[in-house]
């Protein structure tokens, strides 16, 4: 099959002694609370820019625009304003700029202490944000916030993969990705009670509670322990074999522990990740780490995500009607991922992958036609009840598709796929593409949609086609190979194959590839 070159078909990859622990289990879930502050901003931003209060306050002339009196306003321009536009991206500017710095910390300093570093700028934002006076205050806090969100992805999904045992690092990775859509949706539900208080305290609530999960978040930097890929690249054997068999739940972790040491060794032959990673042999996953996280952005999913009040308030609906709205979604976009936890460990990564990318075209095109259908390119119309409850199906139908194949692939994959000595410049690179994309899509959506009317779901339609086929031709399988062995898969992959010397390979991955000859 194209695209499909195994290191191991039947998907199981060199299997370790030992199992999942309660020990590596909770890890993983106190790990993965660094989604919580990525999602719980995701959620809040838009719910908090469809208040009247704050609009007034801080952004009068959107205000102005969107209130009931401007009637001649079109529907798609309602919201265009490129300050509120950067009152949301601001942050992922931030952030893709801390994932760099985040990269050198997490190599030299250990996993943790990005995760630590990023839950206390998380911290300091979301106090500022709560207290914000003005424009500049606001902005300053979405900063920090963006701050912590880089340190945040850079560290924790590399973590995650560390952690797990291969046969189930795809679902443990997951963790991450399932915060996230927990985090957008409690920020949902909270900006649905606030929006009905009276005076400013709705809105100061909704930003300023992103300090619980940042609490969490800082809470489990100090009390995790690092994994003992980072504590072996940092000279720490001893502790890292504790470690290792404390996470597996058994004393004999020799063959692990000597692939670790291994993949640490060839590390150190690398003084400068940031030239290695350009080098030939990691060819196939330098391109993976630009392309899969913007492709996972051109999706177009953050128009869901940030805007969603926004844009049921286009298409008609009433202010608690638009919040509600958005719950509904956070809440497939959660059941969703816990469908994606469960089978790719199973089904495979490109499995998911596949059905995810033709799920979200066929419902963004129903989309596009239905909006389309209505507004035309004027602007002027009205939905029926009816056929808005249509799209909101459909949104919610490419929400699902999404939570189950580009959401959590797109953090799991290019945290999977580098060898140690380029993982953390490997996951920053993921970081900051994603966050450019991110960071574009947030400042451009409400003017993109003012002038591309209904168009906007098909011009990202052409993206996820686009995407869908790269996938399928490009990405080869890596459920259940352990993660210092990753060589072999793009080894055995028909056109990342030449990319790869003998000399990559590590000894299991080898044997393969002798095998597959012989
Ligand atoms: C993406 C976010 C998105 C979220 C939605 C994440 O994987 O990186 O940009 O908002 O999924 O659940």
């Amino acid at each position: 099959m194209a695209g499909g070159g195994f290191v191991d078909s039947g998907g199981a990859g060199r299997r370790y002694d030992g199992g999942v622990t309660f020990f590596v289990m909770f890890t993983c879930v106190v790990g993965a609370t660094g989604g919580l502050i990525f999602g719980y901003d995701i959620g809040i931003s838009g719910g908090v820019t469809s208040m009247d209060i704050f609009l007034k306050r801080f952004f009068p002339s959107v205000y102005r625009k969107a209130s009931a009196e401007a009637v001649h306003e079109s529907a798609y321009c309602k919201f265009n304003s490129h300050l509120l536009q950067f009152f949301t991206s601001s942050l992922y500017l931030a952030a893709l700029v801390a994932s760099f710095f985040a990269s050198v910390i997490t190599k030299k300093f250990g996993r943790k202490m990005s995760m630590f570093t990023g839950g206390l700028t998380f911290l300091i934002g979301s106090i500022l944000n709560g207290f914000a006076q003005n424009v500049i205050m606001l902005i300053i806090g979405r900063i920090f916030l963006g701050i912590g969100v880089g340190f945040c992805n850079q560290s924790v999904p590399v973590y995650l993969s560390e952690m797990a045992p291969a046969q189930l690092r795809g679902a443990l990775n997951i963790g991450f990705q399932m915060a996230t859509t927990i985090g957008i949706l409690a920020a949902n539900l909270i900006n649905y009670g606030t929006a009905k208080m009276h005076g400013h305290l709705g809105w100061r609530l909704s930003l300023g509670l992103a300090a619980i999960p940042a609490a969490m978040v800082t809470l489990g930097g100090v009390i995790l322990p690092d994994s003992p890929n980072s504590l072996i690249d940092r000279g720490q054997r001893q502790e890292a074999r504790r470690i290792l068999q404390k996470i597996r739940g058994t004393e004999n972790v020799d063959q692990e522990f000597q692939d670790l040491v291994e993949a640490s060794e060839a590390s150190k032959t690398v003084d400068n990740p940031w030239k290695n990673i350009i080098e030939r042999k990691n060819r196939p996953q330098l391109i993976m780490a630009i392309l899969i996280p913007s492709f996972q952005q051109l999706t177009g999913i953050n128009v869901i995500m940030f805007y969603a009040p926004v844009l049921f308030k286009t298409l008609g609906f009433g202010d608690e009607a638009s919040l509600m709205t958005a719950v509904i979604s956070g809440g497939v976009n959660v059941v969703a991922t816990i469908v994606s936890i469960l089978t790719v460990d199973k089904a495979g990564r490109r499995a998911l992958f596949l059905e995810g990318g033709i799920q979200m075209l066929i419902c963004q095109v129903l989309t596009a036609y239905f909006i389309g259908k209505t507004y035309g390119t004027t602007g002027e119309g009205a939905f029926s009840k009816g056929a808005a409850n249509f799209v909101v199906f459909l949104i919610c139908a490419y929400v699902a598709g999404f939570a189950w194949s580009w959401g959590p692939l797109g953090w799991l994959v290019p945290s999977e796929i580098f060898p140690l000595e380029t993982r953390p410049a490997g996951q920053a690179l993921n970081v900051m593409f994603n966050m450019t994309f991110t960071f574009i899509i947030g400042q451009c959506f409400l003017t993109m949609l003012c002038h591309m009317k209904f168009g906007l779901f098909l011009f990202f339609s052409g993206f996820v086609i686009t995407m869908t086929l790269f996938i399928y031709f490009f990405l080869p399988e890596t459920k259940g190979v352990p993660i210092e062995e990753m060589y072999g898969v793009w080894k055995a992959h028909w056109f990342w194959g030449k990319f790869i010397p003998d000399e990559a390979l590590g000894s299991y991955a080898k044997n393969i590839q002798l095998t597959e000859k012989a």
